[in-house]
């Protein structure tokens, strides 16, 4: 082999590692936090944390406040269930977790959306907001899980 063809393959060697390691590195999609309803430790912990922050609004059993689709005389949306009669679980992980940190305003990208639902984030870290949806997922029926799981799964 003479030395330009070693150096051109040895070039190209590079450039293809240098691929394959950009490719490894780029975070999978749909990457970050998911639920984990089975961790009975976190679950706990979000049990505490939804009581604390969330049954307020959204109710001590995930209730939701009465007549939770109908706009009040503020014009902003009552609390809706957590429950299975609600559409908590029509989201993914990703989006229930940016709705609790950053409010539903900023999550779905409306700049003048007016809600009453607060943003958590520097009041609650993330493992706490882990922890509060992982909560709320295990309280869901397992039919309700499952399809929940199959959200997950188109989103990812
Ligand atoms: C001050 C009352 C209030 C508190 C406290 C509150 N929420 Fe909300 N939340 C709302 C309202 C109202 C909505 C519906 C907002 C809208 O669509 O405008 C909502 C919506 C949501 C949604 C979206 C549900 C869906 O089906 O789209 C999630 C998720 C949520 N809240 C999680 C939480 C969590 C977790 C906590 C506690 C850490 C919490 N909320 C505390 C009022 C509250």
């Amino acid at each position: 082999m003479s030395g330009h063809r070693r150096t051109l393959v040895a070039v190209g060697a590079a450039l293809g590692l240098a691929a394959v390691a950009v490719w490894t590195l780029r975070p999978a999609p749909g990457a970050g936090p998911r639920l984990r309803p089975d961790d009975a430790a976190l679950v706990e912990r979000g049990r505490q944390v939804y009581a604390q922050h969330c049954a307020a609004c959204h109710g001590a059993r995930l209730e939701g406040q009465a007549d939770w689709r109908s706009r009040g005389a503020d014009g902003l949306l009552p609390a809706p269930p957590h429950d299975a009669s609600g559409h908590t679980w029509h989201h993914p992980d990703a989006q229930l977790i940016a709705i609790t940190k950053l409010g539903v305003a900023k999550a779905a990208g409306l700049s003048d959306y007016r809600s009453a639902m607060p943003a958590y984030e520097g009041v609650l870290g993330d493992e706490d907001i882990v922890a509060v949806l992982s909560f709320i997922k295990a309280q869901w029926p397992p039919a309700i899980r499952a399809k929940h799981d199959e959200v997950n799964a188109a989103a990812r």
